[in-house]
Formats: structure tokens, C-alpha cells, sequence
């Protein structure tokens, strides 16, 4: 006998109910994912590190783009209805090829929040934390030409700062000194803003804030880039529309050791 099982349409294609990628050379994007799910608490995540092949930020552009660009096929094989480069360094290598590749596929990249830094206050005097690769890239340098023109801005590359969180250690004592020994010219009202460039660097905020001290306001692009991820998924009518179902994340790691996975689950939990 044969068995026919029939699919209504909306059953094969109700893509409002599929996940949402979040991408990351590693553990950093959780700062942003926590700001997405607190405004998309009816959608599932599904949150991919690539800790095995981070850092990105000391590679070369080519090498973060082919990383980042197999890793979106992935997502997109598996089904997933839209797509967060949460990583300032992989969106500066990958993000306009990805949307050449897929223009219809609701798509967002994080850079730094600059715009915001510069206009917190007349002349501002900005610093600007980042991936070496960021900094470098060509997609930072023309938002420094748009908005550094009435600010004095100082870019920051700082290799070796993202480790301290992929590896646990965002709380010890060795971050603060490393910090306080790369940000020593800044020390002392030197700035009014600073700019955390790199999704890893919000673990550490408060540790930079205290070197910086407290006059120095401090920017991240996290919020701003989940509710442009909000606002893309709904204008493709993709917002899963069910208020009663609550959402979930799932931690996906290409080095998944038990550590790295309970780090993704307390860097959720962590509150500054
Ligand atoms: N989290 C990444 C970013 O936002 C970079 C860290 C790395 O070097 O892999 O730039």
C-alpha cells in the first residue's frame, strides 16, 4: 500500500518558524545575541562560533571572507530565514559579497558605532577599539571619512584582547593589566568616548571603563544591529508571529569543547 502524506502549503514553507543564524569567529557575538533575543523573545537562534579559527581579526581579508561566506551556505542549507554577521571584522570582509550573493535573504552585519561616539558631544575625542582587520578594512575607513570629520579619533588595534574572552578569562586580573598597560595614553581624561569595535570586547567593558574612567561614555554597535535585524526579518514578513511560543538558542561551536560550550551559555546569562 502506498503512503501519501500530504503537506498543507504552509506546513512545507512556514519559514516564519525557522531560526535565525547569528555568526561569530568565536564566543564575542554573544553580546550580541542577548540584545536580539531581548527584543525577538518569540524567535529561536541558532548561534555558530568559529572559536577553531579565531581569531580572524590577525588573518587576511580573503581568508575571513571564504570562513564567513561557507559558514552562510551552512545556515542557508540548514534552513535558516535570516542571517547576523555578529562580528565587526567578518562583516568588513564578507557582508557586501554576501549581499551580492543573496539579496533577497534578510542579512545584517555589525560595524563600529562611531556615529553615535562623535555626536555625544561637540569635537568629540573618540577612541576606537578594534581588530587589526577591522581598523584596516576599507568599510571602517570610509565611516571615519562620513563621520570623523568634527571629532579627533584615535584607532586602536588591540590583537590579543579578544582571547582573554574566547578563553574564560574575562575577569581575571591579567585582562585588567593588559589593558591597562594598551590603553596608557588614554588614561587620564584624555577622551570622551570610546568605541568597542570588536563584539568580544563588551565581556570587558567594564574593565576598560575602569581604566578609561568613569567620565568616558562607552559605545558598542550590539543594539543598534538587533533592531535592524528586527526591523529586516519583519519588512520580509518573516517574524514568527506566534506570541505564545517562547524562543531558543542553540550554541554551535567548530571547537565545541564542554568549556567553550558552557562559556556560550553564561556569556548569555552575563550582565555588566
Ligand atoms: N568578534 C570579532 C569582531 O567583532 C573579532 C574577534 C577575532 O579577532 O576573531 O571583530
Amino acid at each position: 500500500m502506498e503512503l501519501f502524506l500530504v503537506l498543507k502549503e504552509d506546513e512545507i514553507m512556514d519559514k516564519t518558524k525557522s531560526p535565525i543564524a547569528v555568526f561569530d569567529s568565536g564566543v564575542g557575538g554573544i553580546s550580541v545575541l542577548r540584545e536580539m533575543v531581548k527584543i525577538m523573545p518569540h524567535e529561536d537562534f541558532l548561534y555558530y562560533g568559529d572559536s577553531k579559527n579565531a581569531p580572524y581579526g590577525t588573518k587576511t581579508k580573503e581568508q575571513v571572507k571564504d570562513l564567513t561566506v561557507a559558514h552562510v551556505q551552512e545556515f542557508l542549507n540548514m534552513g535558516c530565514k535570516a542571517v547576523a554577521i555578529a562580528c565587526n571584522t567578518a562583516t568588513s570582509a564578507a557582508v557586501a559579497s554576501l549581499r551580492q550573493m543573496y539579496p533577497d535573504l534578510p542579512l545584517v552585519g555589525i560595524e563600529p558605532a562611531l556615529k553615535p561616539a562623535v555626536q555625544y558631544k561637540k569635537e568629540a575625542k573618540v577612541l576606537v577599539m578594534a581588530t587589526p582587520m577591522t581598523i584596516r578594512e576599507g568599510k571602517f575607513q570610509h565611516l571615519l571619512d562620513k563621520y570623523g570629520q568634527d571629532a579627533t579619533v584615535y584607532q586602536l588595534p588591540c590583537p590579543g584582547l579578544m582571547e582573554f574572552v574566547e578563553s574564560g578569562h574575562y575577569k581575571s586580573k591579567e585582562v585588567y593589566d593588559f589593558l591597562d598597560q594598551l590603553l596608557y595614553d588614554y588614561k587620564d581624561n584624555q577622551i570622551d568616548a570610546a568605541v568597542l569595535g570588536c563584539t568580544h570586547y563588551p565581556f570587558v567593558r567594564k574593565q576598560i571603563q575602569k581604566v578609561l574612567g568613569d567620565q568616558v561614555k562607552i559605545f558598542d554597535g550590539a543594539e543598534g544591529t538587533a533592531r535592524e535585524l528586527k526591523r529586516r526579518i519583519e519588512a520580509a514578513g518573516l517574524a514568527n508571529t506566534d506570541t505564545s511560543y517562547e524562543g531558543h538558542v542553540t550554541f554551535h561551536n567548530s571547537a565545541p569543547t564542554p568549556e567553550k560550550m558552557r562559556l556560550c551559555q553564561a556569556l548569555l546569562a552575563y550582565e555588566e
